[in-house]
């Protein structure tokens, strides 16, 4: 995984010492109620300790789930993930689309600073810088505020889709700028 910089925020790889953390986070319904097809909160500290090693398992170049923390305290913020995105399908697992996803969960105690759009900035230039043509976002329709860190980073409002998930999502796509 390959730990980015912002100007404010770390994105780095989750380590053990981080479990309190996400724990905390995803076992907030404020947090859960847009996320999966059927939103739960996380019930133990179990769930976030099999989760982190998950994510530390995903050994890509480009792709990753980071841990974004501020760089002037090392406050731990949420998560900024860039991943494969599956399809629709009767087929369990659901398959890979082929398309690249990205996506923000950030703590209560920190939404409205502009944490999630900085981190998420970064990780599509990331994207770009590493070659992929193109970024998805899926939102629940609801979703406003992640609808809204889609449109700062500049990704283009496409309407509704249901390529993905077996769900109906808002679908946000960046492109990578002519260089
Ligand atoms: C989606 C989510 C990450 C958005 O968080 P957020 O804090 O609203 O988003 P940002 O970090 O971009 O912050 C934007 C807000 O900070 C304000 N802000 C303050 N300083 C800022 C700065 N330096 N730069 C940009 N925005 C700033 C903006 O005005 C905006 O405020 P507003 O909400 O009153 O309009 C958050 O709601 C969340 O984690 N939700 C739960 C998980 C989830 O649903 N994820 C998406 C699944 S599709």
């Amino acid at each position: 995984m390959h730990p980015l910089d912002t100007d404010r925020l770390q994105l780095r790889a989750w380590s053990d010492e981080d479990i309190g953390f996400v724990f905390d986070m995803y076992s907030r319904w404020e947090v859960q109620r847009f996320i999966g097809l059927v939103p739960r909160v996380m019930a133990d500290r179990g769930e976030a300790e099999a989760v982190i090693a998950r994510w530390r398992s995903l050994d890509d170049p480009v792709c990753g789930v980071w841990a974004v923390q501020r760089r002037a305290d090392g406050h731990l913020l949420g998560t900024l993930l860039l991943k494969p995105i599956p399809a629709s399908s009767d087929r369990t697992p659901l398959p890979p689309s082929g398309d690249i996803e990205i996506g923000w969960h950030f703590h209560p105690d920190v939404w409205g600073h502009g944490y999630a759009t900085e981190a998420a900035s970064r990780a599509l230039k990331h994207a770009f810088d590493s070659g992929l043509p193109e970024v998805v976002a899926v939102t629940k329709e609801a979703n406003t505020a992640s609808q809204a860190v889609a449109g700062r980073i500049g990704m283009t409002h496409q309407g509704k889709t249901t390529r993905y998930y077996n769900a109906t999502c808002e679908l946000f796509v960046a492109t990578r700028p002519a260089s």
